[in-house]
């Protein structure tokens, strides 16, 4: 028997041995458990494990990159520490925090940004309109928080169990899981950027993705047959509105078989996507995991020859019902069934497929009572899984299903940067899929809403991410639709969606005005890529968020810790919804800018301004990211108050991995003002990429002018 299966048995036996009762009141008392073992695993960085466990052979991680080695003892000044304690079938972690720290994380959750006073549940749910439970249960789940305290130095807390769970933030921080003894890590650092770096480099870093999928996205709940794709395309093309992606929902399958074409609808996907592509759009095609049982059909028969699908709990195959009807599900925990899966990914990339999209992966499951597979089926995993009840690997079944996926894609077109958006995953889930947050509404509520839910994702490692723009459920008033296209040129993923049935939701299907909206909208985002671009490349250098709260900007103003409408894009630029309520904004003057025309005038394109100190780089106006845009590049200069500024660009060929062997430029910019005037210099640059010939508009902006030079050379 294995180590780690030793070990959550005996942790579980002795919560046994001191609760007799198991199961018979829910209320029981929760019984002190010692820590047997502590101690440094990275600078600043420590491990509590509970009795139970061996700290030596831990349970397999997910969150974590490796398992951790305590290489020291705890150090002497170490100070927040939690402690445990089990009761029948729960363990709990407890960790006491002044009342003056705010709290933060907590993964894919609705509500405020500032988590004091709330609850997570950890079961990863398909959540309609995010009704269920009042939205404390969502399709993620994220086993971690961070804790700011009033100087700005920061904490981390890592609950390192996948097991079904619930986690409250207040001045006692629990985590309660129905499972057995877990580890906590501790991080500590004097910054919250410090927290953030250190979760990324213990639960990996987002890979940089091709730079077309920093595009504006539109997707239907779906679009058919294939000549409704076309005539979509061909749209944004001829209203001249930048897109980079169009989106294939489950409607393009053969009775929802993944892995086919219906004939009728989709006779020939490739040439679908070949004309996508010439008119500059890439195709994202959706996978779920349910394969219908149905005799006969490749998918169902290769995995039931390779005895691929999840048992239950009486050993035999389950079948639950998703939308072919009945079905059966690959058990990812097994090695064998994820390489089935790779492989399952080579003819379908081979129809010229860009982009795959992993749905329903909680997974969803429409005939039991919870909407997913019973807590007590069975997973037989195999190499560092050990086999285990669903409740156990429920919240990693997207994880294990995305990790599977992305490899196959990464097989299938070696030379390209896989691109994987997922529903469904858990704390360092980054390392393998984008997310968006589900099925929201169109509502205006949700607007504000989503504000929050995307920040938390990136203060939980995960900063790929945005909602549904113009939301995807219920019919979409023009006026909801045009504020959400407003805000949505700001999110990290931003893709426009809209469930059967409801109104048409493309940026021209609410008449002129808002089309007008969108356009400019959309055209700010693309004047954006090249600074958006070089903000994706340093997160996935650093692990810090695309999308940040203001208190980031400055971690010791108080006073800034709860603002969740207000937001930056990296460290340079700060996104102010005109609608935002009172917002409280980092201290200096950072003036507005504008990008396009009529920016400034449109009530539903948020206030931009720029950091006093900081050079942006902005490209054309493109209709899609694979356009040269940087000729001319424009440096927008924002001098500080001794007249000097600086800023990065990185560049690179947008797609594949000639990045990694130094075919990138990244240049830094610096100005300095003389005489009144401001120059614009090249500091530094790293990478082996030539600099392009091009021209470079200089524009200077500050609180009271603006003023545009032209140079070369930059
Ligand atoms: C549920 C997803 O959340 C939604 O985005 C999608 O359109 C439907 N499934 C249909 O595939």
């Amino acid at each position: 028997m294995k180590p780690s299966v030793l070990s959550w048995r005996h942790a579980l036996a002795l919560c046994l041995f001191v609760t007799p009762l198991l199961g018979l009141a829910a209320n029981l008392p929760f019984r002190p458990v010692a820590t047997s073992a502590s101690g440094m695993i990275g600078d600043q960085i420590a491990i509590f494990v509970p009795e139970g466990l061996d700290p030596a052979h831990l349970p397999h991680s997910f969150a974590l990159l490796k398992s951790p080695t305590i290489a020291e003892p705890l150090t002497s000044t170490w100070a927040d520490q939690p402690s445990f304690t089990c009761s029948g079938p729960e363990f709990r972690a407890t960790f006491t925090v002044n009342k003056d720290v705010d709290l933060y994380g907590g993964g894919e959750v609705t509500g405020p940004l500032r988590r004091n006073g709330t609850l997570v549940r950890l079961w990863n749910t398909d959540n309609y309109t995010y009704a269920k439970d009042s939205g404390s249960r969502l399709y993620q789940s994220h086993p971690w928080i961070m804790g700011v305290r009033r100087d700005g130095s920061s904490f981390g807390l890592l609950f390192d169990s996948t097991w079904k769970a619930e986690m409250t933030c207040a001045e006692t921080i629990t985590y309660t899981t129905q499972g057995p003894a877990f580890p906590v890590i501790v991080i500590e650092r004097p910054t919250p950027q410090g927290v953030l770096q250190a979760l990324a480099d213990l639960t990996g870093h987002m890979p940089l993705p091709p730079r077309w999928a920093l595009g504006y996205q539109q997707c239907r709940y779906s679009y058919e047959p294939d000549s409704r794709v076309r005539e979509i395309a061909e749209t944004f093309r001829q209203k001249r509105i930048p897109c980079d992606v169009i989106w294939m929902d489950i409607d393009y399958m053969d009775g929802y078989r993944i892995f086919t074409f219906d004939g009728k609808k989709f006779p020939s996907p490739k040439a679908l996507n070949d004309d996508l592509h010439r008119l500059g759009f890439k195709a994202v095609w959706m996978i779920d995991p349910g394969v219908k049982r149905d005799p006969g059909y490749k998918v169902f028969d290769s995995g039931t020859q390779a005895d691929v699908w999840v048992k239950n709990s009486e050993g035999q195959t389950f079948v639950g019902s998703v939308w072919p009807g009945p079905c059966v599900f690959p058990d990812f925990t097994r090695p064998e069934t994820r390489s089935w899966w790779s492989g399952l990914y080579r003819d379908f990339m081979a129809q010229g497929i860009d982009g795959v999209w992993n749905d329903m992966n909680e997974p969803a499951v429409f005939d039991t009572p919870d909407w997913t597979m019973p807590e007590d089926n069975w997973h037989r995993g195999g190499g560092e899984l050990v086999p285990g009840p669903h409740r156990r690997y429920h919240n990693v079944y997207g994880m294990l299903m995305v990790a599977a996926t992305r490899e196959g894609i990464l097989k299938a077109n070696p030379d390209k940067r896989p691109f994987v958006l997922t529903r469904a995953n858990f704390l360092g889930g980054q390392r393998y899929a984008a997310t968006w947050t589900g099925d929201n509404a169109s509502r205006e509520e949700h607007i504000p809403l989503s504000i929050p839910m995307s920040l938390t994702l990136g203060l939980s490692g995960q900063p790929f991410n945005g909602p549904d723009i113009g939301g995807f459920a219920d019919f979409a008033a023009p006026d909801v639709w045009s504020r959400w296209i407003g805000l949505g040129a700001f999110y990290p993923f931003s893709r426009g969606h809209g469930v059967k049935g409801s109104n048409d939701k493309e940026p021209w299907a609410f008449g002129e005005k808002v089309e007008k909206t969108a356009r400019v909208a959309l055209e700010r985002r693309y004047r954006l890529i090249p600074y958006l671009y070089t903000v994706f490349r340093q997160t996935s250098v650093t692990g810090l968020p695309v999308m940040r709260p203001v208190f980031l900007a400055d971690p010791k103003d108080v006073s800034l810790r709860g603002e969740d409408s207000a937001f930056t894009l990296g460290p340079d630029l700060l996104v102010v919804p005109r609608w935002a309520p009172s917002p409280r904004l980092p201290r200096g003057d950072w003036p507005e800018i504008t990008l396009v025309e009529g920016d400034l005038q449109d009530p539903d394109q948020p206030s931009l301004r720029i950091r006093p100190g900081s050079i942006v780089a902005l490209g054309r106006v493109v209709q899609n990211t694979t356009e040269e845009s940087l000729d001319p590049l424009t440096l927008l200069v924002c001098p500080d108050g001794n007249g000097r500024a600086s800023g990065d660009l990185y560049e690179d060929d947008g797609d594949g991995f000639s990045y990694q062997k130094g075919n990138y430029l990244l240049t830094t910019y610096q100005a300095e003002t003389k005489n009144g005037q401001v120059v614009v210099t090249v500091k530094s640059t790293e990478g082996q990429r030539p600099r392009p010939v091009r021209k470079t508009v200089i524009v200077v902006v500050g609180p009271r002018a603006t003023s545009s030079t032209e140079s070369t050379g930059l």
